[in-house]
């Protein structure tokens, strides 16, 4: 198999079994103004949710004036959010906040997220009434082949790719940053990184997580934050871990995010510091093939949502490939709609929710991948006719979940074949922030280094990404390619899923979104329905147990209020349950209620919910 072809042979294959091809977005080579790239997503993205949801009606469009619930940012740490109520303050647009808020968060929560990662950031404009999604995921350098992780014919183990310089992808985050404000902005670009700067330079206090973090014995063991004498001596100042309530400069950071300010993305992707990257990601003992052409030639994308207007009017709108947000969110909340039990019984109810993720995951896991690479059904996987087909196949407690056929169950030729059995393992390391401003603009951003504390690689005070573990690290499986292997320019498949719900009106009602690798589409889709179905509030609905249904186990939190007893009641129910304790999606929710806005911060990890006073 010459590996170089797999995307030319499953374009091929596709053109003979598939419906029509993926969208094309922005290219590096796109001439057009950030805005005018985001009005033509947001105009796309209207025709597709037609198409999509044709049995739907559709509201009019919301008013553009006349927004008086106030503003609010949930995020993952209070330093975070007042750095970004301060811009909201003075009139900034939410995405003005969103580079605030993560500027500082990349910062004192090193472990998640940062400048040397990515992100998906979904922009609802409420006076242009646009909805965008901004795609700064990383990319794989243009040397990648499919083989990108096999070694001998084997694949590497998690760790040994984690751990590495070829894990890393070309950084997404600042040309996100500074799209989204040519786009939106309405605060002055150098005005976002004040806080984060201030705070850099005179220091900052190590939060109780990023310290257990740290000291705990397993993660030590496993990066390498320990050895690098860079990582060492930030992290681990006389071979001990920062402790809870330490004072930390990190003057590399304050530096960089100036220059950022000054000079904007060239700061960043081009000259010394692009440089550097390249050659820490190159001199790693398990190099990378990053280059400054690769760093050179970066683009974020500017793509049209994933939404569906779902049974009870309510339009659910996320990241469309490579995040299986959209697929999933759009998916579990369809087929639990068709599951949900006309009686009020709790046990139905989660049964309907646990049956809903199963099929969704085993969908997501086989088609969802880049779909500028490879063909990726998501329109028809989110289709209501799909859905009710796919709803007959509820699998009984005992049955492994296989995957369905969306292009079969409406007409066309079946595709299910053309895909291996995915591989892809994903872990800790990234953050939500949910953002509602003064003038009911509203953004969702989930935003990764990937697993924790990323590829351990420090340049210039941040940390780099190990995104590119998000690809299958096996690209074939019984001589099939998987559809998320690695390509040059892929971008790996996410599971982040930065969320926007609108009510029947087409008035914006939600925004939520969490981290935690792939069960991040059980997290979301718990709080979808548990606002919008169990009647709850934002605050209970993230702090209900968690219940993870991928495969064929199902995952229950029980050392959460209830949730022993529903492990219990899944497993006389005929579930494979895991007792799952310690659990860390971290959601961050906002509701718009009549009143005014409802928030919501996961007590799991440190986030808050403020509103603008
Ligand atoms: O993009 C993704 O889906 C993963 N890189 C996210 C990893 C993650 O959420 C880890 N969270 N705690």
């Amino acid at each position: 198999m010459n590996f170089k072809s797999v995307s030319a042979l499953v374009m091929f294959m596709c053109l003979v079994a598939c419906g029509p091809p993926p969208e094309k977005s922005t290219s590096p080579t796109d001439t057009r103004s950030a805005s005018e790239a985001a009005a033509e997503a947001a105009k796309s993205n209207t025709a597709a949710e037609e198409a999509a949801s044709a049995s739907a009606t559709h509201a009019a469009p919301a008013s553009t004036d006349g927004w008086t619930k106030g503003a609010m940012i949930s995020a993952a740490d209070p330093r975070a959010v007042d750095a970004g109520l301060a811009i909201l303050e003075k009139g900034g647009h939410a995405v003005d906040a969103a580079i605030a808020v993560h500027a500082v968060l990349g910062l004192v929560e090193p472990q998640s997220s940062g400048l040397g990662g990515g992100a998906f950031m979904l922009v609802y404009d409420n006076t242009k009434n646009e909805l965008v999604v901004i795609d700064g995921r990383e990319t794989a350098p243009a040397s990648t082949t499919p083989d990108h992780f096999m070694e001998e014919g084997e694949p590497l183990g998690f760790i040994e790719a984690w751990q590495s310089g070829r894990s890393v992808g070309v950084p997404g985050q600042i040309a996100l940053y500074k799209a989204a404000h040519d786009a939106y902005g309405q605060s002055d670009w150098s005005s976002l990184f004040t806080s984060a700067i201030g705070l850099a330079e005179d220091g900052w206090t190590v939060s109780p997580r990023l310290a257990g973090v740290l000291a705990d014995e397993r993660l030590r063991g496993a990066v390498r934050l320990d050895d690098d004498p860079i990582t060492s001596a930030y992290f681990y100042p006389n071979g001990q871990p920062l402790p809870e309530g330490y004072r930390r400069t990190n003057l590399p950071y304050a530096e960089t995010l100036r220059d950022i300010a000054e000079n904007g993305t060239d700061a960043f992707y081009k000259g010394e510091r692009a440089a550097r990257i390249a050659e820490a990601v190159g001199a790693h003992p398990s190099p990378g093939n990053m280059t400054v052409d690769d760093l050179a030639g970066y683009s974020v994308k500017f793509r049209r949502a994933l939404c569906s207007v779902q049974a009870d009017k309510i339009k659910i709108c996320s990241a469309p490939p490579p995040s299986s947000g959209g697929v999933t969110d759009n998916m579990i909340y369809g087929l639990y709609g068709l599951f949900e039990p006309e009686s009020a019984d709790e046990i139905a109810r989660i049964q309907a929710f646990v049956d809903a993720q199963r099929l969704a995951y085993a969908d997501r896991d086989h088609y969802v991948a880049d779909a500028d690479f490879v063909p990726v059904p998501a329109d028809d996987l989110i289709n209501p006719d799909y859905l009710e087909q796919r709803a007959k196949d509820r699998f009984a407690p005992g049955e492994k979940p296989t995957p369905g056929d969306p292009a079969e169950a409406l007409g066309r030729k079946p595709i299910k074949g053309m895909w291996g059995q995915d591989t892809t393992e994903e872990s800790k390391g990234t953050t939500h922030i949910s953002i509602v401003d003064k003038q009911g603009n509203a953004v969702s951003m989930t935003a990764t280094i990937e697993a924790a504390f990323g590829a351990s690689i420090m340049v210039d005070g941040f940390l780099l990404n190990n995104e590119l573990t998000d690809f299958a690290r096996d690209p074939m499986k019984n001589g099939v390619p998987v559809a998320n292997a690695p390509e040059a320019g892929k971008r790996p498949r996410s599971s982040m899923s930065p969320t926007i719900v609108f009510d029947e009106n087409d008035d914006l009602f939600m925004v939520t979104g969490s981290p935690g690798g792939n069960s991040i589409v059980a997290y979301v889709t718990k709080s979808l329905i548990g606002v919008l179905k169990w009647g709850m509030t934002a605050q209970e609905a993230i702090n209900h147990p968690i219940i993870i249904a991928r495969g064929e186990r199902v995952g229950v939190e029980v050392d959460r209020a209830n949730g022993a007893s529903l492990a219990e009641s899944l497993t006389a129910l005929g579930y494979d349950v895991q007792e799952r304790t310690g659990e860390t999606s971290g959601l961050h929710v906002i509701v718009v209620r009549e009143a005014g806005l409802e928030g919501g911060a996961d007590p799991r990890r440190e986030g808050v919910a403020k509103a603008l006073k």
